[in-house]
């Protein structure tokens, strides 16, 4: 991108000044008549540059903050609601586009961040994807998606592991597709992780100067880095050692203590493609009616089975079907249905129970497709509840009042279900769910450059500045 070019040679006019500053600093000493010359000259040069420069920021600046009615921090907004209008929804990307290019303001994005990634051979990532699509497109796909989106970006990337604050490892291990059920297994996932570290630390000094504390992974499966499907055996095998000093950006996030989010990280949406998000509005009625009341389809055992000790979604999905199955306003489906999503957009109470793991792909289907998410999952952390306010756009109930879970939507139709409906139009919400190629300004990759800015603080290379 153009804009981005620009501020690459902003910064270095402005480590250029620095040095000319010092040079000055030198010269004084040698009182250089003709050094003297020379100075003015490429100091005239550097001011007439800053003039630019400050024409630019203030033309940023202003952009920036016409540009921002749909930060998160704003609750009345002007912008259309995409879901209730769909002709707007044609004009998003533009929208989009300006927007990220206020975050290419001077001085660099997120503190002037930089992030080197790694270049594994390809059996580490890119040749799981060529054995098979589903790799980048699955409900595990973030580790496939984030990867793709720091390399399109040139404004915190960094060809230089020299300069960098942090280094980010792109192992795809939740591609090993069964052929028997077409599950991912993971069974292979420590050793794959295991001997890329062991690949890099041989060949670049940065992993053993802190032990890997500065660099990142992604686990975007059931139980975080644990690693497991099953919450017992996660647990027992816990974080594997070597990655216990890194940050984790991790799908599993739960707001108690627990062995699997025993490291630093940040916890982010599942994948959902922004494609298949787009399809479905766009085949969504047109006068936008909701005509579906409490929506579920998935996994629902009629019978659960006990599988040592623990049940699945610990028969709250059971529970859910016994008491509500065949019941009018309540729409619950056993089957698959690849267009679930072209129902999701009918609807307008989305539950989002509990599976293994307490987080579920519906919780980022629902808030992109408008649909009220009601999170039935004790204790879950959502994605990015720092900025992402999910008290006004969806609703938690209780496992254990699922049996009054008509009673409580009723109560929420009759109060404020349009409050919450009015909140969720807000874009920013949508765009802080879905990682986009190239990274936009406020999407999901966005928020998670601006958790890694918040923790700078492991940064070698400015601890040693800072020390020096
Ligand atoms: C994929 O998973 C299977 C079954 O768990 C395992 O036997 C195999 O070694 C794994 N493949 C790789 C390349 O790790
Ligand atoms: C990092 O440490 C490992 C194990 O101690 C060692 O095998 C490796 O050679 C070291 N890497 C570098 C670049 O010195
Ligand atoms: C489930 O199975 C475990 C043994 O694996 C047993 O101890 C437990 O009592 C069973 N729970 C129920 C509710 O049947
Ligand atoms: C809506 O009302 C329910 C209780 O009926 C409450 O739990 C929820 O926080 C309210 N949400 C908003 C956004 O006002």
């Amino acid at each position: 991108m153009s804009l981005d070019i620009k501020r690459s040679s902003i910064n270095k006019t402005k480590k250029k000044t620095g040095f000319i500053v010092k040079m000055q600093l030198n010269n004084n000493n040698n009182r250089g008549g003709n050094n003297k010359t020379n100075l003015f000259f490429i100091f005239f040069r550097n001011y007439y540059r800053w003039v630019i420069w400050l024409f630019l920021s203030l033309y940023f600046f202003t952009s920036y903050f016409a540009g921002d009615q749909s930060s998160p921090s704003t609750t009345t907004t002007t912008t259309t609601s995409l879901l209730s209008n769909h002709q707007t929804s044609s004009s998003l990307p533009s929208r989009a586009l300006i927007e990220s290019s206020a975050i290419l303001k001077p001085g660099g994005p997120f503190s002037g961040m930089k992030i080197y990634v790694y270049d594994l051979p390809a059996r580490f990532n890119v040749d799981w994807v060529t054995a098979s699509d589903r790799c980048a497109s699955h409900l595990f796909a973030a580790e496939v998606a984030i990867h793709r989106a720091l390399l399109s970006d040139s404004s915190v990337r960094t060809s230089d592991p020299e300069e960098a604050d942090f280094f980010f490892v792109p192992v795809y291990v939740s591609c090993n597709f069964s052929t028997a059920n077409g599950f991912p297994s993971l069974s292979h996932a420590r050793s794959l992780i295991s001997s890329a570290v062991d690949f890099l630390s041989d060949r670049y000094p940065f992993w053993n100067r802190t032990r890997g504390s500065d660099h990142v992974f992604v686990a975007s499966h059931d139980f975080g880095a644990c690693f497991h499907a099953m919450e017992d055996m996660a647990i027992e095998e816990g974080i594997p050692e070597f990655m216990k000093n890194s940050i984790i950006l991790q799908t599993f996030g739960v707001n108690y203590k627990h062995p699997c989010q025993e490291a630093e990280h940040v916890v982010i949406p599942p994948y959902i493609p922004p494609e298949s998000v787009q399809r479905a509005i766009d085949r969504a009625p047109a006068n936008g009616r909701r005509d579906i009341w409490a929506f579920f389809r998935g996994k629902m055992e009629v019978n659960p089975k006990n599988i040592s000790g623990r049940f699945y979604s610990k028969g709250v999905r059971t529970a859910i079907l016994k008491k509500y199955g065949g019941r009018r306003r309540f729409y619950l489906n056993r089957h698959r249905f690849a267009g679930y999503r072209s129902e999701i957009v009918r609807s307008v109470f989305c539950l989002c129970p509990l599976g293994w793991a307490p987080w579920s792909p519906r919780l980022v289907e629902s808030a992109v497709l408008g649909c009220v998410s009601v999170v039935i999952a004790d204790g879950i952390k959502l994605p990015f509840s720092e900025t992402v306010r999910w008290s006004e756009i969806s609703l938690t109930v209780a496992e254990k009042d699922v049996k009054n879970l008509r009673k409580i939507l009723e109560r929420v139709a009759a109060t404020n279900l349009s409050v919450i409906q009015r909140n969720l139009r807000e874009p920013a919400f949508k765009r802080a769910l879905l990682y986009n190629v190239p990274m936009m300004e406020g999407d999901a990759t966005w928020h998670i450059l601006e958790a890694l800015r918040r923790k700078l603080d492991r940064s070698y290379r400015r601890s040693s500045v800072l020390s020096q």
